[in-house]
């Protein structure tokens, strides 16, 4: 793993990364230092700066938590109490965010992980949090924090890929200000699937309002886990007569069989950030970060 410092007039900000290709894009604008996670023999984690930190007044950490998520957790605490030690103030960008879907209490007694997540957090001295794209935004508010987005650089990638009468599709309503946003960037028109109950068992999935018959569609979301909803969007499009399907969401859990039932679906190109390390992961948020500062 590795550590960026950036001078900025007297300001200097580390970040910490997995992703390759962000690390390569900032590398123009950033100095790179080390960080090392090791474990221990009995499985705990191990976390040491490159002296090179005691130089450093102010840091923007950036710690993405997907799997596994614990441990991720724990190397940002770990970061964030030894900077404090140093009395380095801190900025914290938490591209994915693990356990925002238990963003509330589904059922009795069960714990309401995203909001403890986020109380943790809050635990720290740090003065400026971000998060990107989550799930909720209550989690983003409870840590006191920013939403930002990657819809822009999404509408960016999908631009480039010259697409026939676009049309951005939420996979519900939902998601349907994503959409949004990545469609008035682009100057194309969006819209959601609705799901409508015919009968008790039988319901009917389509856009809302766009017919899409020989139109490209590329549907957006938040996060693609197992690929059920992408999977299920796109039969019901490939159904309408659309001609190519694109599936992309900010981040790419991808777990287990995702990719094949995207492919057994008639997915035409699964795109997204790299806020999640995937061979998927095209767009780099490496410019949410330039933006930032
Ligand atoms: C759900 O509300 C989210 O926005 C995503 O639609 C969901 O997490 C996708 O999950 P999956 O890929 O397992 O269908």
């Amino acid at each position: 793993m590795i550590i960026c410092t950036k001078f900025k007039g007297d300001l200097m900000f580390i970040t910490s990364l997995s992703s390759k290709t962000t690390l390569e894009k900032l590398k123009s604008d950033f100095k790179l230092i080390n960080c090392y996670f090791e474990r221990f023999p009995d499985g705990e984690g191990y976390v040491r700066f490159d002296e090179k930190v005691k130089k450093i007044k102010e840091i923007l950490i950036v710690q993405s938590l997907y799997y596994p998520q614990d441990e991720h957790i724990m190397q940002l605490f770990f970061m964030i109490d030894a900077l404090r030690d140093l009395n380095i103030k801190i900025d914290l960008l938490i591209p994915y965010m693990a356990y925002a879907r238990q963003d509330k209490r589904f059922k009795d007694w069960e714990s309401v992980s995203g909001i403890s997540l986020a109380k943790m957090i809050n635990q720290f001295e740090i003065e400026r949090k971000y998060t990107v794209d989550i799930h909720n935004i209550n989690v983003t508010k409870a840590m006191k924090g920013e939403n930002l987005s990657a819809m822009p650089l999404i509408a960016d990638y999908l631009t480039d890929l010259k697409l026939k009468e676009p049309v951005i599709v939420s996979p519900d309503k939902g998601s349907i200000e994503r959409a949004k946003i990545v469609a008035n960037h682009m100057d194309a028109e969006f819209d959601y699937l609705e799901k409508t109950r015919i009968t008790g068992d039988t319901v009917e999935i389509k856009p809302k309002e766009i017919n899409t018959k020989n139109r490209d569609v590329a549907i957006v979301d938040d996060i693609i886990s197992t690929g059920g909803t992408m999977a299920k969007a796109c039969e019901v499009l490939k159904r309408e007569g659309t001609l190519k399907v694109l599936s992309g969401a900010t981040h790419l859990l991808m777990i287990s069989n995702a990719e094949e039932k995207l492919n057994m679906a008639g997915i035409d190109r699964i795109f997204g950030t790299d806020s999640i390390p995937s061979k998927f992961s095209d767009i780099s948020i490496a410019n949410i970060i330039k933006e930032l500062y």
